[in-house]
């Protein structure tokens, strides 16, 4: 335990040096990434000119599928800019391509988001969604990201469901808000380190789920 606090005090302080050399102003947020996007099943490419496109906000089609168990899945979200009316929703099948295709899960649901992360368990696939079956889940959300008025953004992941029992993979599911990693003395120019605290905030919720599953 020891050696975990140590790791993570190094960590932080590598991300705050690194932090303070970033040029200014808005420049250090992330290019690859709509204001939310999946960290947990992957998701599909994103692109700034299609992220505002329903269903799915990417000229990708299903490619890549994570596998992804019939019970206690989960999806883990990490945001880089505060972002409302976050939806989950699901369609089964190969490959959704209107709104109409998904439907809500229920519970998955938020108002309002702020940068860090978040994950939200999912309730259990019905019943005719076995081993093997496919199916695409949806963020959908409203942000203000990069313009000065609220736009709807779109991801999915692609996955394949398998039995639980075979499902073996970690999921990284924690929650963090950046503002609990920045310190008084910086909080005057948040903005500009925001990408950084969303990647410590990763790393650190990452390492804990590590520990977790060590200790
Ligand atoms: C699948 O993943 C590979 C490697 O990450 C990537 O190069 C490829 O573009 C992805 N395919 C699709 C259809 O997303
Ligand atoms: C699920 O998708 C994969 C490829 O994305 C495909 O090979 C497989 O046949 C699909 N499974 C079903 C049950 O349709
Ligand atoms: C976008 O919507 C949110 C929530 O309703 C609101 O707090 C925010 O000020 C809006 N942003 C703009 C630019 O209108
Ligand atoms: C994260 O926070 C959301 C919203 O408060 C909650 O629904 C979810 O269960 C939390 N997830 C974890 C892993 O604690």
């Amino acid at each position: 335990m020891h050696f975990f606090r140590t790791t993570i005090v190094a960590l932080i302080l590598a991300f705050q040096s690194r932090a303070a050399e970033e040029p200014a102003h808005g420049e250090a947020e992330s290019k690859e990434m709509g204001p939310v996007a999946f960290m947990w099943p992957s998701d599909r490419v994103w692109s700034e000119k299609t992220d505002n496109a329903p269903p799915c906000g990417s000229a990708a089609q299903p490619g890549n599928r994570t596998n992804f168990p019939l019970m206690r899945g989960a999806v883990a979200l990490v945001i880089q800019d505060e972002s409302w009316n976050v939806e989950v929703a699901v369609a089964y099948g190969n490959n959704p391509v209107s709104e109409s295709d998904f439907s809500g899960i229920r519970g998955m649901r938020a108002d309002e988001v702020n940068e860090g992360h978040v994950c939200y368990a999912l309730p259990e696939s019905p019943r005719a969604v076995t081993d093997g079956s496919n199916a695409t889940i949806q963020l959908k959300y409203t942000s203000d990201f990069g313009t000065d008025k609220n736009q709807t953004f779109y991801a999915c992941a692609d996955i394949t469901y398998v039995d639980s029992a075979a499902f073996t993979t970690p999921i990284p599911c924690f929650n963090v808000t950046s503002e609990e990693f920045v310190t008084p003395k910086e909080s005057g120019s948040v903005s500009v380190h925001r990408h950084w605290n969303v990647a410590l905030a990763a790393i650190l919720g990452l390492a804990a789920v590590v520990a977790a599953a060590v200790l």
